[in-house]
């Protein structure tokens, strides 16, 4: 099987001191990717990578066998930080419709058609009730929801989401998880979280990230943190295994 998104001797660094080193990655069609790791380990990075915004020093990525700036149609993104200015007043449901601007045409011009496909995602994830909203009113896990959304709206073959839930409560986190779960049917995922304990119910694998990368079987994981949801001693744990 070919893989999807295929990572050789990536190293990169955003001015001398190296960040990433060394990587090597191969993600497969319909993986569930946890990607781990400390702050600073450099995750955000990989993804930005991924998605073309940065370019590596050396070794090579590729994702459908093409480099990553000319692909990104298809690939659906939540970003770490949302960028929307809290103060700006767009409704949720315009929100989401800046998800189709890169499929349309230079100058887009939005259908009905448009505007049916944001209503499916928001039915999906639970918040077409918030369609005419003001993004900057919305809680926390509200605009996770329609960040998650905007990433879709547009059928990508794969999701990067960093940090999703870094703000919602734990009934919310796993409702999120359980969304994410059956979109994987159809779409590959990469998922950076804190959560190791939560996010081992549901992805393949875990990569963890501290300038350099290790992948694990996700049962390699869970038996060892089947009690435990708490970041610092599920790490340990981890570095332990893997000595990152
Ligand atoms: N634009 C930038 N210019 C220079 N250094 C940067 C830039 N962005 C990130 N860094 C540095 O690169 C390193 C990795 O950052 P990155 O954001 O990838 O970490 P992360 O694993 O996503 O951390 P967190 O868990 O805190 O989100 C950090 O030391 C950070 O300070
Ligand atoms: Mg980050």
């Amino acid at each position: 099987m070919n893989p999807l998104i295929k990572i050789e001797d990536l190293t990169f660094g955003y001015d001398n001191a190296p960040i990433l080193e060394k990587i090597n990655l191969e993600i497969f069609e319909r993986d569930f990717v946890g990607i781990i790791g400390p702050n600073g380990g450099g995750k955000t990075t990989l993804l930005k990578i991924l998605l073309g915004f940065l370019k590596p020093d050396s070794g090579s990525v590729s994702i459908l066998g093409r480099s990553p700036d000319s692909v990104s149609k298809f690939i659906g993104y939540v970003p770490q930080y949302s960028e929307m200015d809290k103060q700006f007043p767009i409704k949720v449901k315009d929100v989401i419709l800046m998800g189709l601007c890169e499929s349309s045409s230079f100058s887009p011009r939005f259908s009905q058609k448009s505007y049916s496909k944001v209503y499916e995602v928001m039915e999906l994830l639970k918040i077409r009730d918030l369609a005419e909203k003001k993004f900057g009113e919305l809680s926390g896990g509200q605009k996770q929801r329609t960040l998650i959304c905007r990433a879709i709206v547009s059928n990508p073959k794969m999701l990067f989401l960093d940090e999703p839930t870094a703000s919602v409560d734990a009934a919310i986190e796993e409702d999120i998880y359980k969304i994410l779960s059956d979109f994987n049917s159809d779409i590959t995922i990469l998922l950076v979280s804190h959560d190791v304990g939560f996010i081992s119910n549901y992805v393949n694998r875990v990569a963890c990230i501290n300038r350099s990368l290790v992948i694990h079987p996700v049962n390699e994981i869970s038996s060892e943190h089947a009690l435990t949801h708490a970041y610092h001693e599920n790490t340990s744990v981890i570095h332990h295994k893997c000595g990152l």
